[in-house]
């Protein structure tokens, strides 16, 4: 118990030093808000979901108002081209889906650069010249993803 007290005591400080969060993430994942973010440089969007998939963690989805406001601050620090938003029109008769399944309802944060042309065989990935706002691209295009897991 006074271990374990201490333990995250030590996080908490190492936290404060390195203006990261406490949270302990394995191999290449950075802890954030408390959840651990990968960075990979490129894959298709299938191929995205996979590898996130297999390492016990989501093809991250850009949905969280707050979270994508941090993650643009975090990036302008280490900036991507471009990257997978985790929403995709392919295989979903018109409809956006959401890494997860979830379909896109009609109050979810969004962020299209471009409208969105609905026609049907797309994935949606931020662009760093347009400030990470969305375009639509096919998804066999090879863009760098973000896998997110928790801790
Ligand atoms: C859509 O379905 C095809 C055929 O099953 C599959 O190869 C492809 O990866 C799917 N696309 C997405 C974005 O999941």
């Amino acid at each position: 118990m006074g271990r374990t007290f201490l333990g995250l005591g030590v996080l908490a400080m190492l936290g404060l030093l390195t203006g990261a969060d406490a949270v302990a993430c394995p191999g290449r994942y950075k802890g954030f808000d408390g959840k651990c973010y990968g960075f990979f440089p490129g894959g298709s969007y299938p191929e995205a979901v996979r590898f996130c998939s297999r390492q016990g963690a989501q093809l991250y989805m850009m949905r969280n108002p707050t979270e994508v406001f941090r993650l643009k601050q975090l990036l302008s620090k280490q900036p991507l081209k471009s990257f997978w938003v985790g929403l995709t029109d392919e295989n979903t008769s018109r409809t956006w889906a959401w890494s997860n399944g979830d379909a896109l309802g009609v109050g979810d944060f969004t962020d299209w650069g471009n409208p969105a042309d609905n026609d049907d065989q797309a994935c949606v990935y931020a662009r760093k010249e347009s400030g990470y706002k969305w375009a639509v691209t096919g998804c066999g295009q090879k863009k760098a993803f973000i896998c997110k897991k928790d801790p």
